[in-house]
């Protein structure tokens, strides 16, 4: 591993706090390591960030920090999401710019795809077609952060060596994750749901819709290695896979599962021995989300860790903070 001076903005979530275990797993030395939180260095704040750019000089930027929620709170406060995300991404890509910054990250999402995509969705799927009404606003927001990126490339490339990439996860789930009871993702709350129901010996649980829908379900230290490696990847390589306006990448484990083979799974680990039933008169949503991850895999990176064993540790940390 070089001797890169690496920024993970955004260390404290759950995918940034991966990548520096990622990075300290490889043997990246810890004081090489740059880190703030968000009370100490508010990324929206454009003065900030460029001072602390100034001050600091990291080689390397990670983009992991941005302002994240579910249905409800998108929402409720779309203009917090466009805002947030927006500024954030663009005070610390111009900043790292302004600052001899030539390699650089940015974390997205696969909602920046169009809500009738084909399946698997595939990179050149993005701006084919409308977004998903209820995270538009977000959506747009990390879509700006990949035109940003290949907007510096285009420009800075040859000039000045800038070289920024992006990667765009399936969902995760995995240690750092929010277990919130009304705000989180499907597989946190579902660990939460089974391990309250073991512990108060619940008979059932109930799942929303008929179980069938099928999504798509990503280790978060398997994303972290994914970012690193793609990181790292020679340039030539990375510009052989990708082209100046379309140079992201998606990141998917490459298999998807029912809602209910994943809820029963999850009853497995947790060691629940109640009854899983379906509220089939709640709303299914899609019925198959996954990407794909061809991209990714012909660069040379696979996921490692399934479910069964994903769940496993995910369960541990959950635990670990009751
Ligand atoms: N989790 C998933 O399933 C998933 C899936 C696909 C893509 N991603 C992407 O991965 C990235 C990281 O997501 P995550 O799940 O790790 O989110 P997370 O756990 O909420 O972490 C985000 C981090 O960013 C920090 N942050 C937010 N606003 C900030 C600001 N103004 N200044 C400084 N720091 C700020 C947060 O600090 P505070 O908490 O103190 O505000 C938090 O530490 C996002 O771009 C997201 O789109 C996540």
């Amino acid at each position: 591993m070089t001797q890169e001076k690496i920024y993970v903005a955004g260390h404290r979530g759950m995918v940034g706090s991966a990548i520096v275990r990622r990075l300290l797993a490889l043997g990246h030395p810890q004081n090489q390591i740059v880190i703030r939180t968000h009370a100490e260095l508010d990324l929206t704040n454009q003065g900030a960030v460029q001072a602390f750019f100034a001050a600091e000089k990291p080689t390397q930027v990670y983009l992991a920090a941005a302002k994240v929620g579910g249905i409800h709170a998108n929402s409720m406060y779309p203009a917090d999401f466009i805002y947030a995300n927006l500024m954030i991404q663009a005070n610390v890509i111009e900043a790292a710019f302004q600052n001899g910054v030539q390699k650089l990250l940015f974390l997205g999402s696969s909602c920046i795809y169009p809500r009738m995509a084909q399946q698997p969705m595939s990179e050149d799927a993005l701006l084919t077609g409308g977004l998903e009404p209820t995270n538009e606003p977000y959506a747009i927001a990390k879509i700006a952060g990949i035109k940003m990126c290949e907007s510096y490339n285009r420009q800075y490339g040859a000039s000045h060596g800038v070289d920024y990439r992006s990667v765009m996860p399936t969902n995760l789930y995995g240690p750092g994750d929010n277990y919130h009871p009304e705000n989180s993702h499907v597989i946190p709350a579902l660990i939460r749901r089974f391990h309250e129901a073991k512990i108060s010996n619940a008979p059932s649980v109930a799942i929303w819709g008929t179980g069938t829908p099928r999504r798509e379900f990503l280790y978060v230290d398997d994303m972290a290695a994914a970012s690193v490696h793609i990181m790292q990847l020679p340039k030539a390589t990375y510009d052989q896979h990708t082209t100046p306006m379309q140079s992201h990448i998606n990141v998917g484990s490459g298999a998807d599962v029912t809602i209910a083979e994943v809820a029963q799974t999850i009853a497995q680990t947790i060691g629940y021995s109640g009854k899983v039933v379906f509220d089939t008169t709640k709303a299914d949503g899609t019925p198959r989300k996954w990407m794909s991850s061809s991209r990714i895999n012909a660069l040379g990176w696979q996921a490692k860790v399934d479910l069964i064993q994903g769940l496993a540790f995910a369960y541990q940390d959950f635990v670990s903070k009751q």
